[in-house]
């Protein structure tokens, strides 16, 4: 099993590098692959460092390498680098797309994302590794392996929605910043997290999805004890399109000046919908006393509860009251 196991690993490894040959080796990787990076906005040593790749748009290029270079054609189908048809031929998963190699800890390739170029709503726009025996998504953050001693040293760790949002962020010279990449936010990436730092900033899309994933993310952080801030960028923007849109060290000051604690960001979503509805303030009092009462620690939770009391000038112990309520009615 573990001979398997190496056997996928190295199997990846050839792939990634095929993927990278083709990026920057083919006239038609360099100028359809590279040449979109390059409008992206990435710099040259930063497409090498995450080993950005292109397939070519082709049904069976890496399928006829592989097996040329002597690779099983059971591994290919099992890593979902190639596809079987009803007659068990194979085609390639990654035909025409810039490619996004994923690493796990140790920085061996695990699995791909794939982007295409084309701007139709009609082609997904992205295609990634299923899971295998050696990708597991839901334990696995993207750029971990890049950030892991930036995220020790300034403990903290930025959380993005996506690949080009890590690779923005890199770019900019943050380092210390991981993406879920499409899975909402899973327990086990949460606990790879606290292995390094307990303080999350929260950076996922300011768009209406982004706002929603980020009040999930908050409260399943606050559960395994992490202390959470969140920041939406201006107008929809992502971290990625925004450093492009304003540089880095506007971005940068940007979000170091913007972050805000879960309670005022959660408070002030909530606030807005509400208005001067009663009955909806009511609601939202109990919506943010709900993700008080997910945090383990006792004394943090009194120090929010005086947060929140002030906030929404509610007296304390009304606010634990409701506490308590919420708690039993888990319980
Ligand atoms: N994602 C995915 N499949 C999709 C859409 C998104 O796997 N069809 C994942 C990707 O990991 C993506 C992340 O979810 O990076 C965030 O999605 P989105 O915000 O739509 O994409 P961006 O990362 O902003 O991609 P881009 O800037 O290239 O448009
Ligand atoms: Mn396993
Ligand atoms: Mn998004
Ligand atoms: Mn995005
Ligand atoms: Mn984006």
């Amino acid at each position: 099993a573990q001979d398997k196991r190496e056997s996928l690993y190295i199997l990846n490894q050839w792939a990634s590098k095929f993927f990278k040959q083709n990026l920057w080796e083919t006239d038609f990787g360099k100028s359809i692959g590279l040449s979109y990076f390059k409008e992206r906005g990435y710099r040259e040593d930063i497409i090498k460092k995450f080993e950005l790749g292109y397939s070519p748009d082709q049904w069976t290029t890496l399928v006829d390498e592989a097996k040329k270079a002597g690779f099983h054609e059971s591994f290919l189908a099992e890593l979902g680098l190639a596809i079987e048809r009803d007659d068990k031929s194979l085609y390639d998963r990654f035909r025409g797309r810039v490619i996004f190699p994923i690493h796990n800890l140790t920085g061996r390739v695990i699995g791909f994302g794939g982007r295409t170029l084309k701007t139709e709503k009609s082609v997904a726009k992205y295609v990634n590794s299923p899971e295998s025996e050696i990708y597991h998504k839901s334990d696995v953050l993207y750029g971990l392996n890049f950030a892991k001693k930036a995220i020790m040293d300034a403990d903290l760790c930025y959380l993005v929605e996506g690949y080009a949002d890590v690779i923005a962020m890199h770019q900019t010279g943050v380092e210390n910043v991981v993406s879920s990449s499409g899975t909402s936010l899973t327990t086990g990436q949460i606990k790879l997290i606290s292995r390094f730092t307990k303080n999350v900033v929260i950076l996922y899309d300011g768009d209406a999805a982004g706002i929603k994933a980020s009040l999930r993310g908050t409260d399943m952080l606050l559960e395994e004890g992490l202390n959470v801030k969140v920041l939406l960028f201006p107008d929809g923007n992502d971290p990625d399109s925004y450093a492009k849109q304003v540089g880095s060290s506007v971005f940068k000051e940007y979000i170091e000046k913007n972050q805000e604690d879960f309670i005022f960001y959660k408070t002030n979503i909530l606030l807005k919908d509400a208005k001067d509805d009663p009955i909806k303030r009511a609601e939202v009092i109990r919506e943010v006393v709900t993700s008080i009462a997910l945090i383990p620690d006792e004394i943090k939770v009194s120090v929010f509860i005086r947060q929140c009391s002030s906030l929404l000038d509610i007296e304390e112990r009304i606010l634990l009251s409701e506490l308590n309520k919420i708690r039993l009615g888990k319980a």
